[in-house]
């Protein structure tokens, strides 16, 4: 098989870089590990920043978006046992954020891609790459029992922190820049209507809670836990009791209304980028690249914004010739990924408990919380970071 640009991984970054090359008439394919099904149903992201919203509507892919997705003004920090609001739309000039889970946006993109005619394979795990150095780079894939290959001008590695793109670049060319958390995320999708109208960031002496949502019937959960803890230690009772503690206020006048846990998972804590970002024909994008550990909400909107500079930097090498962009597309993305790493590290080290509960650092955190809710200038520089910079 051959195309123009074979792109590796049908997450949001791949199947939007697709239908981005699509609309300027480049073709690609989409070669997918896992079936559509599963991709359809993985639960990930909910936020969506002002500018991920703006782009899917202005592609036309954001319609079931602007009917089904929750607009939200402000969000709450919650601590010292009180909720502090936020007012994200106020302070940073009118933009909000959009909830509307990641599986919702995964769909709506490979509906539209299919209604345009474009290919992507499920179930077509990519196992390697050849000759990204040349002008003729290859995926190899295996697909139906069969070990197959796509012919390509470029390629996109969109294959996620656990893909084999990344791993195609020769030793020595990339730097990786990392950290990890000791802590992880449990998170649970509960059939029950949301107990509040915004999300709510709990900082709390037994670690880090919040209370987000998918639609008015359908609420989501995270509780800090043990970086190697297992689901079968938390049962659903120990898991509603925990949040109850959690995200309890001192006066009683907030409650959590309970329900059946319908999905339940727990993810790893960490930052990660690599540098840069390209190597010869091979151009990574989103998790392949770079990871932000999920408290500031960012990782789904970066990812976005590395595929919209890449189908950029494409449109000009496929219309004039233009190297430039392309050569400049690890610089242009890496200066949005480290805005969004520090806010993510800032926002995670604020609100988690650290391993031995430090009451030096729990002092230090409350002060930061303080600040972040009574200063105009801390406040704003929250604001602007969760709703997404325009420029950085
Ligand atoms: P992925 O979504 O990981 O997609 C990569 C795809 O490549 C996958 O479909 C995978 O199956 C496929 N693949 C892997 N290996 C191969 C192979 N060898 N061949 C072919 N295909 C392959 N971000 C936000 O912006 N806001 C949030 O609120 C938020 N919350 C989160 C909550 C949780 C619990 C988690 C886990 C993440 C959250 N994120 C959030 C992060 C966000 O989900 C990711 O950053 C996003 O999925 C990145 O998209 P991607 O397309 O780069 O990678
Ligand atoms: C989510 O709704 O899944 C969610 C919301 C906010 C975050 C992370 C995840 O910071």
């Amino acid at each position: 098989m051959r195309t123009q640009v074979g792109i590796v991984g049908a997450g949001p970054a791949g199947l939007f870089l697709s239908h981005l090359l699509h609309l300027r008439g480049i073709d690609s394919v989409v070669l997918e590990l896992r079936s559509r099904e599963h991709v359809e149903k993985r639960v990930r992201a909910g936020v969506l920043e002002q500018g991920t919203v703006d782009l899917l509507t202005e592609t036309g892919v954001g319609d079931r978006m602007a009917k089904e997705g929750l607009v939200h003004h402000g969000i709450e920090l919650r601590f010292g046992g009180r909720g502090h609001r936020v007012p994200l739309s106020e302070l940073a000039g009118g933009r909000a954020i959009t909830i509307y889970g990641q599986q919702e946006v995964v769909k709506d993109l490979i509906a539209a891609r299919l209604a345009d005619g474009g290919r992507i394979l499920f179930e077509a795990g990519a196992v390697g790459l050849d000759g990204i150095d040349s002008d003729t780079p290859a995926v190899r894939y295996r697909h139906r029992g069969r070990d197959e290959v796509l012919e390509c001008d470029l390629v996109a590695g969109c294959d996620g922190f656990h893909g084999v793109c990344r791993d195609a670049v020769p030793q020595g060319v990339l730097t990786a820049y990392e950290r990890e958390y000791p802590f992880a995320w449990l998170g649970i999708l509960a059939s029950v209507p949301p107990s509040t109208k915004e999300l709510i960031y709990s900082h709390h002496e037994r670690g880090f809670a919040l209370h987000s949502m998918r639609s008015p019937t359908l609420s989501r959960f995270y509780l800090q836990v043990d970086p190697d803890e297992s689901l079968d230690r938390w049962p659903a009772e120990r898991i509603w009791s925990e949040l109850q503690t959690r995200l309890a206020v001192a006066d009683g006048s907030w409650s959590l209304a309970e329900g059946p846990i319908v999905e339940q998972g727990i993810t790893a804590m960490r930052s990660f980028v690599v540098e840069p970002m390209q190597y010869g024909r091979l151009y990574l994008a989103g998790d392949a690249a770079h990871i932000v550990p999920a408290t500031g909400a960012k990782g789904l909107n970066l990812a976005v914004a590395d595929v919209r500079v890449l189908a950029d930097a494409l449109a000009g090498w496929y219309g004039d010739g233009d190297t430039g962009p392309l050569d400049a597309y690890s610089e242009r993305c890496l200066r949005r990924v480290w805005r969004a790493q520090h806010f993510s590290w800032w926002m995670t080290s604020m609100l988690h408990r650290f391993a031995g509960g430090d009451p030096y650092q729990h002092k230090l955190q409350l002060a930061e919380l303080r600040y972040a809710v009574t200063s105009k200038a801390a406040a704003t520089t929250l604001a602007e970071n969760y709703v997404g910079l325009v420029e950085v």
